[in-house]
């Protein structure tokens, strides 16, 4: 039973991290690291910091969607969709 437990984990991180790296590609499909890093400064913030400065921030993935998808306050991201910048925003919030 015990065994059967850690595998139900395991399996569990895998698809977890299978997530966060398919996310890690999008980022780089729809351009964003062009201008941002995890966790370096670049010509846009870190993401990393992004997600310190809004911890606790109910409403920071609505209103970071709408930034970016507006292309207000943010450089326009045209190949990225809403669901794109949707999926971007809950995984650079995750951080
Ligand atoms: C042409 C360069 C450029 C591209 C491409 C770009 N960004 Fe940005 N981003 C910036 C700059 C500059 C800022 C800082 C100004 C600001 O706060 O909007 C920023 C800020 C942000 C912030 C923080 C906004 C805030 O309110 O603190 C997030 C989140 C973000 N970008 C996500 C993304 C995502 C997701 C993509 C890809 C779909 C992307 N960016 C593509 C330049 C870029």
């Amino acid at each position: 039973m015990k065994s059967l437990i850690c595998a139900a984990v395991v399996v569990y991180g895998l698809a977890l991290s299978g997530q966060s790296l398919a996310q890690a590609d999008l980022a780089k499909k729809d351009g964003c690291m062009n201008c941002h890093d995890v966790a370096t400064k670049k010509v846009g913030p870190a993401f990393k910091d992004v997600a310190a400065k809004y911890k606790g921030n109910a409403g920071a993935e609505a209103t970071l969607v709408s930034k970016i998808t507006a292309g207000k306050d943010h450089p326009a991201v045209k190949g990225a969709s809403e669901d794109d910048v949707k999926k971007l925003v809950k995984w650079v919030l995750s951080m």
